[in-house]
């Protein structure tokens, strides 16, 4: 006899966790959802939602600033940040309001508590023990350090601690130039504050096209963010006024904050996953292409499986999980796929492969074109710069979508379907983009990329 027995018992309610419940629940089955803080996790409550509030803030902070480009008279007289946590904090508290009564109408047992699993399916949360036929672990991710350097929260901090500032620093150094670096960067940049972005790897945004990240750079130098590339960090001592880092080579910066953004590590330690006999690397769960670990009945999704540690992709894996458990044999997810985002200004937004990793596979059957957004409408009412770049297979589909500018990532929807249904730029080139908008961009690429470009491209 248990607290509780469902046919999913799910670990973790972010957007692994709660996609799942919510799908299981609509096919039927019982759902029992652990979670020891709040429903909806990382992304929407320290993650994607307020920092993309942050980041449309900055953008608002930018057009103010910029409006005499575009003969409007304003000034830029502060920011109020006080005003910014309460607009973002305010985004969020109706999303998670809206999430909290969906789970609930659903049906979901919703068991708050750190859970910890003791047995075959079977998590124990403070007295109480659940079980479930299937149990799905979804315990998602915490910002990760480097070894001896110990975020304070003050001085050195995470991105978590970041989105509750109450002030704009007057410089910040923001160790790692990844997504949540740039994120970062771009939002401090446009309230003002002095930036300096450090970054091991030859190039930002390492994971994404070289093109995107050479674009990136070329925005940011304009933007007067200072980075350095190929440049790890070494060590930092706290300062009467901050912090002064220490880089290879033994340069020292110093500002009033570091911002440590060097990736995601998974949240597994003292769950008792690996007691339980599941298989585990580097503390990540190995889950096959059907998020099925070694465990029969026990199915893992989101940042704590090896892969893209993004919201969107957790978010399908549960939904996916829900599916295999109720027997409707869904399509494994493909994680060349999955849609990445990166909201600076400018944004960067791509899916598929990027054209080294195509080249790698393909060799000279590859081919590639580049529409500068130069040439697009929409693109020069908005002032901003960038491109389309595709990837195509010579006679074969478009393998991967790569574009740099304002608002990209709104057009990222078209791009993934034209990846993910393998289209062809002939099949692409006779849609219809409505004018004046960014996609006429990704129609023109195709055109192009067909041999028929109507406008001009390099
Ligand atoms: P990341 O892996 O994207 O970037 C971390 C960067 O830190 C890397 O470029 C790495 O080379 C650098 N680094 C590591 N050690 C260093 C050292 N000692 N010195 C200098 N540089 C060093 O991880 P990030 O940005 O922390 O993001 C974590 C996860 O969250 C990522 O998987 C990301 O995709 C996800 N995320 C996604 C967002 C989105 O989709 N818009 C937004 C924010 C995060």
């Amino acid at each position: 006899m248990t607290d509780g027995d469902f046919d999913v018992l799910i670990l973790g309610a972010g957007s692994g966790g709660y996609a799942c419940a919510l799908r299981a629940a609509q096919l039927g089955l019982t759902v029992g959802l652990v979670e020891k803080g709040n429903l909806g996790g990382t992304c929407l409550h320290v993650g994607c939602i307020p920092t993309k509030a942050l980041l449309h803030a900055a953008e608002v902070a930018d057009s103010a600033r910029d409006a005499s480009k575009f003969g409007v008279s304003a000034t830029l007289d502060g920011i109020d940040m006080a005003g910014v946590n309460s607009y973002k904090d305010g985004v969020v508290a109706r999303l998670f309001k809206g999430l909290t009564g969906l789970i609930k109408s659903r049906g979901i047992t919703v068991i708050e508590g750190e859970g910890r699993v003791t047995g075959p399916r079977t998590v124990t949360v403070g007295a109480a023990t659940y079980t479930g036929k299937s149990l799905v672990l979804a315990s998602g991710s915490y910002s990760k350090s480097l070894p001896g350097l110990e975020l304070d929260g003050e001085r050195v901090i995470s991105s978590e601690h970041a989105l509750k500032l109450d002030r704009v620093p007057a410089s910040v150094i923001v160790l790692g130039g990844g997504v949540i670096g740039c994120e970062f960067a771009s939002v401090w940049a446009s309230f003002g504050a002095k930036v300096t972005i450090l970054e091991a790897l030859p190039r930002l945004v390492a994971a994404e096209d070289e093109a995107s990240s050479k674009a990136l750079e070329r925005a940011f130098r304009k933007r007067k963010i200072d980075f350095r590339t190929s440049t790890p960090f070494q060590s930092v001592k706290t300062t009467d006024s901050g912090v002064a880092v220490t880089v290879e080579g033994g340069d020292v910066i110093e500002a009033e904050l570091l911002l440590v953004a060097v990736g995601r590590g998974p949240s597994t330690d003292g769950l008792g996953y690996e007691e339980q006999g599941i298989v585990m690397e580097r503390g990540f769960v190995l889950a096959d292409e059907r998020c099925r670990t070694n465990v029969e009945g026990v199915f893992a999704v989101g940042d704590i499986v090896p892969g893209l540690q993004l919201a969107h992709r957790g978010f399908q894996q549960g939904i996916f999980v829900a599916e295999e458990i109720a027997g409707l044999d869904p399509k494994p997810i493909d994680e060349a796929g999955i849609p990445r985002v990166t909201y600076s200004h400018p944004e960067i937004a791509s899916v598929g492969l990027d054209e080294a990793t195509a080249r790698e596979q393909y060799g000279d059957d590859i081919t590639t074109i580049t529409y500068d957004l130069g040439g697009n409408g929409k693109s020069q009412i908005l002032q901003t710069a960038g491109f389309v770049k595709l990837v195509g297979l010579k006679d074969g589909p478009v393998l991967g979508v790569h574009m740099v500018g304002d608002r990209v990532g709104e057009l990222i929807g078209e791009a993934q379907l034209i990846y993910s249904w393998e289209a062809h730029a002939d099949d692409v080139a006779p849609l219809i983009h409505a004018h004046p908008t960014q996609n006429e961009a990704l129609g023109e690429a195709h055109l192009a990329l067909a041999g028929k470009a109507l406008h001009a491209h390099s």
